[in-house]
């Protein structure tokens, strides 16, 4: 009968069988798919595995760091972290339109990934964290293409690689029972979904260091209130938008003329489609309260009230 731990059990020897004496590497986001895989894999091979960690600099507060002492010292896996912030900074100066944005983010990243990856001597196999429903999905895709989606799973194959996919006979849920089972702390099994163009799709038209700081400042914010308020468990997935508005206030008897910033918090069961959540009005007065008084240069909060479709979950 098919146990967690017989999964485990069968699919470590697998690898091995597969593996032998050879090396392998993994591309690390810090979501829940590469990271099981990541874990999985280094119980199956210890040392032969290795994982390349690309800080693209679009990620949330201290994330980076996060990924790195879990990986790196939690499970004494080897991670090779490659800081890029500035290199996908000067790609986006002057870029506004989303669907270039997304392009440059992903082109990059694997630009970034495939050079740090020949650096490596005698890698035979990359391990991917693709989904059965990724395998599925990817058969069935509409002709139109809403967004072009940065996968960290999707790396080119001219990579000349054997691609080792321990996932993708499993559902997101099982996915996540395995981490669970792996030792992988539960805040990070049980995370909400993060696009692999992190925030930059979340700051509205060019980004720009000022303007990430203005969405990971608030974003955090909003996250510690969330868990605060219990609530983390019902909204499927919440983060704030910098829309790139400026509107007047007033600061003690000061006009002032600053950022707005929206919440966006939804629930869904797959990201298809999604609600807006009815996140209690206390809540939201305190998320809201916090923001503009931490947040330097923001003088209004605004909650997203429209469901998808029409509106899509992400902003860009
Ligand atoms: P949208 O905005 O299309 O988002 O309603 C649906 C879900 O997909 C996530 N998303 C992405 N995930 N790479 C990803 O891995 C991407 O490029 C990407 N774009 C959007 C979004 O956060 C939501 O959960």
């Amino acid at each position: 009968n098919w146990t967690m731990e017989n999964f485990i059990e069968l699919e470590v020897q697998k690898i091995r069988d597969e593996v032998k004496d050879r090396k392998v590497l993994c591309a690390l986001s810090g979501g829940v798919d590469s990271s099981v895989t990541a874990v999985l894999l280094h119980r199956a091979i210890g040392d032969q595995l290795t994982c390349i960690f690309v800080d693209h600099g679009l990620l949330r507060q201290n994330e980076a760091d996060d990924v790195m002492k879990m990986f790196s010292e939690g499970f004494d896996i080897n991670v090779i972290r490659v800081d890029a912030e500035q290199r996908f900074l000067n790609l986006l100066k002057g870029v506004s339109d989303p669907e270039q944005k997304r392009k440059i983010i992903g082109n990059e990243f694997i630009y970034v990934f495939d050079e740090e990856a020949s650096k490596l001597e005698d890698v035979d196999y990359l391990a991917q964290g693709t989904l059965y429903t990724d395998i599925i999905e990817s058969g069935t895709e509409t002709a139109q293409t809403i967004k072009s989606h940065h996968n960290v799973g999707g790396l080119p194959d001219k990579m000349n690689f054997d691609l080792i996919e321990p996932l993708n006979t499993l559902f997101k849920d099982e996915v996540r029972h395995l981490g669970e089972e792996l030792g992988i702390p539960q805040h990070m099994v049980w995370r909400q979904p993060f696009p692999g163009p992190g925030l930059a799709i979340r700051t509205l038209g060019e980004v720009t260091e000022e303007k990430l700081s203005l969405v990971r400042q608030s974003d955090a914010i909003l996250r510690e209130e969330i868990k605060e308020a219990g609530l983390e468990q019902d909204v499927w997935q919440y983060f704030t938008v910098l829309p790139g508005i400026q509107s007047v206030g007033v600061m003690g008897d000061q006009r002032t003329y600053d950022h707005t910033i929206a919440i966006r918090a939804v629930t869904s069961v797959d990201g298809m489609t999604s609600d807006w959540a009815r996140i209690p009005f206390d809540v939201l007065e305190k998320i809201s309260t916090r923001i503009v008084n931490e947040v330097t240069h923001c003088n209004r909060v605004v909650y997203d009230i429209t469901s998808k479709p029409p509106s899509t979950i992400e902003w860009e």
